[in-house]
Parts: C-alpha cells; sequence; structure tokens
C-alpha cells in the first residue's frame, strides 16, 4: 500500500493542470449546483456522456428542481427518460427527491454517508455528488477510475473484485487534494477521453505518461485485469404489435417490479414460434381469432446481462372482443406512454 500511495501522490499535481486546461464544456458543469450534479450522475451511471449531452437540459427544463422532480407523476418521469434505459434510475431519482423535500428541506446533504443512503445513489454516485458539488475529499471510483489506477501502478489485481476498489479508494483518501471537486473531474475525463477502454489508449496526450506503469512497460491494454468475464445469456422473445381497426394500438403496463418495470410495453412471449402456428399462438395466447398479419422484422436487443432475441410481427386485428389491453393512437404513445427502446424501435 505504501508503494503505491507514493506512485500515486503526483497524481493531482499532474492531473490538475491538465483539468483546468482541458475541461470540457459539459451541460452539468455550468455550476456545482448539488441538484445538477445528481441528475448528471444518475444518467451518467449507464448512459454515454454524448447521451447525456443530448438529454440532460430537456429533462432540467422539465423538472428544474427537486420539488418539480418530487412531486411529478411516475409516467411523466418515465416518459422523459424514455430511451436512456435502466428506468429504475428514474424512479429511485423520484424517490430521494422526495425524501430530499420532506426530510433535508429541499436541499442534498453535503456528506457522503446521509448520501449513500438515498435511493439510487451507491458509493461511487455518493463520491462524485460530496466531491464535485460540495468539494469533500471523498473518492468517486467507478471502472473508469479504476482503469486509470489500475495502469498507472499496473495492478494486478481483479478490478471486478469489491476489495480492489476499496483498495483504491483507500489510497484516494491520502492523496486527493483540496480542489476535490476537479480532481474526481479530472479523473472522470483522463479515463473517458484518453486512457480509454477499447481501442488504443491516447498515451501521448497523457499528462500521466511519464509516471504510468501500463505504459513504461507497454501493457496498457493488459490492464485493468478482469477475472471472470460473464457471457450475456440469450433469451428469445415474441413481440406483437396488434392495432384495431381505427388504428388503436395494443399495450400493456409491465409489473412495477423488475426489468423495466412500470413501463409500457406491446403483448410479447417469452419464447419463438414457427411461422405456421402464429394463428394458434394469436388464439390461446391472447384469444385473438380474425387478423391480418401485416409483417414481421428479427433483431436483437442487448442489456448489460442478456439479449432479446426479437422476432416482432405486426397485426391487425379484426375481433372487436379482445379485452385487456390498454388502447391508444400513435400520438397518444409518444406522448404519455414510456416504452422501453426495444419495444420503441417497432413504431417507426
Ligand atoms: N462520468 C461520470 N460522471 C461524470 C462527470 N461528472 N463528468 C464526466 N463524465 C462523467
Amino acid at each position: 500500500m505504501i508503494n503505491d500511495i507514493e506512485n500515486l501522490q503526483f497524481l493531482p499535481s499532474l492531473l490538475l493542470p491538465w483539468f483546468y486546461s482541458n475541461n470540457r464544456k459539459l451541460p452539468w458543469r455550468i455550476n456545482s449546483d448539488p441538484y445538477r450534479v445528481w441528475v448528471s450522475e444518475i444518467m451518467l451511471q449507464q448512459t454515454r456522456v454524448q447521451t447525456v449531452i443530448d438529454r440532460y437540459s430537456h429533462f432540467l427544463e422539465s423538472f428544474p428542481d427537486v420539488y418539480s422532480l418530487a412531486y411529478c407523476s411516475e409516467d411523466r418521469l418515465l416518459k422523459e427518460w424514455e430511451g436512456l434505459g435502466y428506468y429504475n434510475r428514474a424512479r429511485n431519482m423520484r424517490l430521494t427527491a422526495q425524501i430530499i423535500v420532506s426530510q433535508y428541506g429541499g436541499v442534498f446533504p453535503d456528506d457522503y454517508d446521509n448520501l449513500v443512503r438515498l435511493p439510487g445513489i451507491g458509493p461511487y454516485t455518493a463520491g462524485a455528488i460530496a466531491s464535485i458539488a460540495y468539494n469533500k475529499k471523498v473518492p468517486a471510483v467507478d471502472g473508469n477510475v479504476l482503469r486509470v489506477l489500475s495502469r498507472y501502478i499496473a495492478s494486478n489485481n481483479d478490478v471486478k473484485e469489491l476489495k480492489t476498489g476499496n483498495y483504491f479508494k483507500e489510497i484516494l483518501f491520502h492523496i486527493i487534494p483540496n480542489d476535490a471537486g476537479s480532481f474526481a473531474q479530472a479523473l472522470m475525463d483522463i479515463g473517458e477521453l484518453v486512457c480509454i477502454p477499447n481501442g488504443v489508449p491516447q498515451c501521448d496526450e497523457c499528462p500521466l505518461n511519464n509516471h504510468c506503469i501500463a505504459h513504461a512497460t507497454h501493457s496498457e491494454t493488459t490492464y485493468p485485469i478482469r477475472l471472470n468475464k460473464s457471457k450475456r445469456t440469450i433469451q428469445e422473445m415474441s413481440i406483437c404489435v396488434f392495432w384495431n381497426t381505427t388504428k388503436q394500438y395494443f399495450l400493456n403496463k409491465r409489473s412495477e417490479e423488475g426489468l423495466l418495470g412500470g413501463l409500457w410495453e406491446f403483448p410479447n412471449i417469452s419464447y419463438h414460434f414457427g411461422d405456421g402456428d402464429l394463428k394458434e399462438t394469436l388464439s390461446n395466447e391472447y384469444g385473438i381469432e380474425t387478423y391480418s398479419l401485416r409483417g414481421k422484422q428479427s433483431y436483437k436487443h442487448i442489456f448489460s446481462h442478456f439479449e432479446w432475441i426479437i422476432n416482432a410481427y405486426y397485426i391487425e386485428v379484426f375481433d372487436n372482443s379482445v379485452q385487456s389491453f390498454e388502447l391508444a393512437y400513435e400520438d397518444e404513445i409518444d406522448k404519455h406512454y414510456p416504452l422501453p427502446t426495444a419495444f420503441k424501435k417497432l413504431m417507426k
């Protein structure tokens, strides 16, 4: 540990000047308002920076402060979140906003321990908010930061293991400078722009290159070490885009718990059937007897740990007796019904 602290002690003096002159003009960096920082960190948890740049300002126009978020309906928030994925983030944001209003007088707490107790705020996000919004000397270690640090000291510890992250956090506690917020963002930026994960890291541009052990030993891409690479599982899925003769689509609301909870979807079945079995399947699954198949397409949709192999059927339904679906016109779906991207694609 002492060796690693000694190696890493130069990090702030190398990173901060680089950050001050290369600071990206990201929309959430206009000021350090904790609400704005929190929104950006939640969006950035599982979404690419460019996508967040495209969506962040609109989100803030719709929900300019913690009160507007606390008092909005879940459907309205999910609609705003549509396409960003990992919808639990949005639901947890609303819960957290309600707690901030009811227990903290509308102001985010400024310390890690209270932040990390809020729904949707894990150790990384609590560290990011405490350091960026309140300049607290708390580490914020995500995959990008782990990669930078692992390469810098050529760490042979598996970055998938919790103890590796904890080890780096402990080191960071010793070296975080007074400008903790800039340091946290500098580490993020180096990881996203220079010390990149796929492809060739941009070591020529890196302010750390004279001190980085992976660079000195030409082994940048050996690090970070990841021992158990898990493979995505494959799931079959058949989606039926039904509409009736007045052009209303048939929708279901997904249950609140689990994957894509609370969002709307087109009726679907978790297996593939042969084209010759369509009639029987529609009759058995949905009680639909008279219809016309208008098209079919196949595609896959990738989630982090699994993928859906989708057969989608476009079907005009002539039965009037089919019940238990929500019926909505296309423009109503656009305005009021949050659909996961895997389903939304089918509207195009
Ligand atoms: N990734 C996660 N948080 C970030 C931030 N605040 N700025 C840039 N990239 C980030």
